[in-house]
């Protein structure tokens, strides 16, 4: 087969670029509105992304088999009982549905956070998928999790494939167990901030959640409000956030988010019974980014475009099976409609 083409709708700093281009593809066109993530873009890619996809001239795109987008969640006005394409005018994802209308693609390849399944009482959703299915297209649907694909971050993300030919099978993806630790990923060398023990309090019985997450203790710092909470359970009140949460290296760790540009993720080293930050370099190795990338030099910048991005190896294993769908003959079995809400919590 010769090399697959895709284009990166709403780029960030390139981790479908990444995942695509790792698993063979060729980019032939990047999108991205953002200036520093441009810039950081341009340094790793060698080109600088078309800014606001609202001013593609369709023409003018080259011709590509996949279209890939990490798109930002936006609501729909849906006036009577009209839905669909028409209905998203005004959107960021009507001008990929407007792309995929006039460059047809193979497959379209959209990301984005849980929420989007409860988003507008699950309207966002259901118009995004028969938006897809008005163009013409099978369109399935999976919450995939980063800690399945060889990472030690529990990060659930939407994934919305869109194929000409068939449903994308969402069970041929390789999931890579056993989910490895957040220890297996820690710097040797790199600028540590450790807390002095006056400023976190261990639990007695580290709690191992189901998700792999081991939640070991909290920060005591100042601005926990303590009035009028138990000794001991100011991380379990209203005002506690996820900041002050200390998790265990022996286990995986919370999705490293994009709001959070101060970058306070504490983890617990028991090998050293010592919490430090998790420093900006292991939070790109948990997003499964390689080590010769070169990330954004202003550092509150580098944490929200890395809380903004995808997790590499997830987006690779996805790059394999679409490129292994795309070659294979049409199976009847797999000819069914979308997936049910049960089949979505798959891998999660
Ligand atoms: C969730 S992030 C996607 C991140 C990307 N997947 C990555 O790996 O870094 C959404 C991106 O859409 C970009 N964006 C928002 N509005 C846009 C527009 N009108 N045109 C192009 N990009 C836009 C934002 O700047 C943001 O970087």
């Amino acid at each position: 087969m010769t090399q697959l083409r895709f284009i990166d709708l709403f780029a960030g700093i390139g981790g479908f670029r990444l995942g695509f281009t790792q698993a063979g593809y060729q980019c032939v066109f990047s999108c991205e509105i953002d200036p520093t993530c441009q810039a950081v873009y341009a340094n790793n890619f060698g080109e600088t992304p078309f800014a606001d996809i609202t001013k593609i001239d369709v023409r003018s795109l080259p011709d590509f088999e996949v279209l890939t987008a990490g798109f930002p969640c936006q609501p729909f006005s849906i006036c009577g009982k009209r839905k669909g394409f028409e209905d998203t005018r005004g959107t960021l994802f009507f001008h990929i549905c407007r792309i995929i209308e006039a460059k047809q693609p193979a497959i379209a390849v959209l990301e984005n956070v849980k929420y989007l399944i409860y988003h507008d009482s699950g309207k966002t959703l259901a118009i995004i998928l028969e938006s897809l299915e008005e163009l013409g297209y099978y369109v399935s649907y999976a919450l995939l999790n980063s800690k399945d694909f060889g990472v030690p971050q529990h990060r659930e993300r939407l994934v919305i494939i869109a194929s000409k030919k068939q449903v994308f099978n969402f069970r041929n993806l390789s999931l890579i167990k056993p989910i490895p630790k957040l220890k297996d990923f820690l710097c040797k060398d790199d600028k540590f901030e450790y807390l002095l023990p006056d400023e976190y309090t261990l639990i007695d019985n580290p709690k191992h959640q189901q998700s792999g997450l081991i939640f070991t203790g909290y920060r005591t710092n100042k601005s926990i409000w303590k009035k009028g909470v138990r000794p001991n359970t100011e991380h379990l009140s209203r005002v506690h956030h996820q900041p002050n949460r200390i998790y265990s290296v022996e286990g995986i760790h919370p999705t490293i988010p994009s709001q959070e540009t101060s970058g306070r993720f504490f983890i617990y080293i028991p090998s050293e019974d010592r919490v430090r930050k998790l420093t900006i370099n292991e939070c790109y190795k948990i997003m499964g980014f390689p080590e010769y990338f070169k990330s954004c030099e202003i550092l509150g910048s580098s944490y929200k475009q890395i809380g903004n991005s995808v997790c590499v190896p997830m987006i690779y294993q996805i790059a394999l099976e679409v490129k292994k769908e795309l070659s294979q003959p049409i199976s009847k079995l797999i000819q069914t409609n979308i997936y049910s809400s049960k089949q979505l919590s798959l891998f999660s």
